[in-house]
C-alpha cells in the first residue's frame, strides 16, 4: 500500500487511504511527534533567546496544530463519532460526548497557545512564563486524549465499522483522502510562511 506522501498528516508509510483507521493511528504517532517538539521548544526558550532553531522549531509546530491536527478532528468527528452514538451502547455514546468535548477543550487552549509560537516565528521571545504554562497545559491534555482514544475509542470503533465491511471502510478512507486534497490546494500559514526558509534544525530536533 502506499500513501500521498504530499497530504498533510499522512505520511506514514505504513497505511493507505484503504486502511482508515490505520491512518487514524499513524496521525496521533505525529501528533506525539510534535507534542515532543514543542516541549523541546519550551525548555529551549527557556535558557535561550529566539534563534533560527527555535523560529523552524516554532513554525513546525504551528503547522501541525494549524492544518493536520484539525484534519485529524475533523475525521474523527465525522467517522468515529457517529458510529459511537449510533452504537446502541450508552459507554460509547458517552465516550462520543467526552471526544467532542476534549476537541473543544483543546481548541481552546490552542488558540491561546498559537499567537506565542507566531511571535517565535518572527524572532520575538514570549512571556517564558506563560508559555511554559500554555504549553505544559496543551500537552497534557493531548496526552490525556490521546490514551483516551487509544483505550476507549479506537478499537471499538474499528470494530463497529468492520461490520459495515470493507466497501464501507474505503468510502471513510477515500472521503478523508479527499477532504485533505482540497484543503491541502487552499491551505495558508499567514504570518508564519515567512519562516519557511528556515533550515536545517539541529538542537531542537532529535
Ligand atoms: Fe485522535
Ligand atoms: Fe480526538
Amino acid at each position: 500500500m502506499t500513501t500521498d506522501k504530499s497530504l498533510p498528516g499522512f505520511e506514514s508509510p505504513a497505511a493507505g487511504f484503504d486502511e482508515p483507521f490505520e491512518m487514524l493511528d499513524a496521525c496521533h504517532d505525529r501528533l506525539r511527534r510534535s507534542l515532543k517538539l514543542l516541549e523541546r521548544l519550551q525548555k529551549y526558550l527557556e535558557s535561550h533567546a529566539v534563534d533560527d532553531q527555535a523560529r523552524q522549531a516554532a513554525l513546525d509546530v504551528l503547522r501541525y496544530f494549524t492544518v493536520a491536527a484539525p484534519l485529524h478532528h475533523e475525521d474523527e468527528e465525522r467517522h468515529v463519532v457517529p458510529l459511537l452514538r449510533q452504537s446502541g451502547d450508552g459507554a460509547l455514546a458517552e465516550a462520543s460526548r467526552q471526544l467532542m468535548q476534549d476537541h473543544e477543550q483543546i481548541r481552546l487552549v490552542w488558540r491561546t497557545l498559537e499567537p506565542l509560537l507566531r511571535d517565535v516565528v518572527r524572532g520575538e521571545s514570549p512571556a517564558a512564563d506563560r508559555l511554559a504554562d500554555l504549553a505544559r497545559k496543551f500537552v497534557r491534555m493531548n496526552e490525556s486524549h490521546l490514551e483516551f482514544e487509544r483505550d476507549r475509542v479506537f478499537p471499538q470503533a474499528r470494530a463497529l465499522k468492520g461490520r459495515e465491511g470493507q466497501q464501507a471502510l474505503a468510502v471513510m478512507g477515500q472521503e478523508m483522502a479527499q477532504r485533505r486534497q482540497v484543503r491541502h490546494s487552499n491551505v495558508g500559514m499567514n504570518g508564519a510562511e515567512s519562516g519557511a526558509r528556515l533550515r536545517p534544525v539541529r538542537l531542537l530536533r532529535s
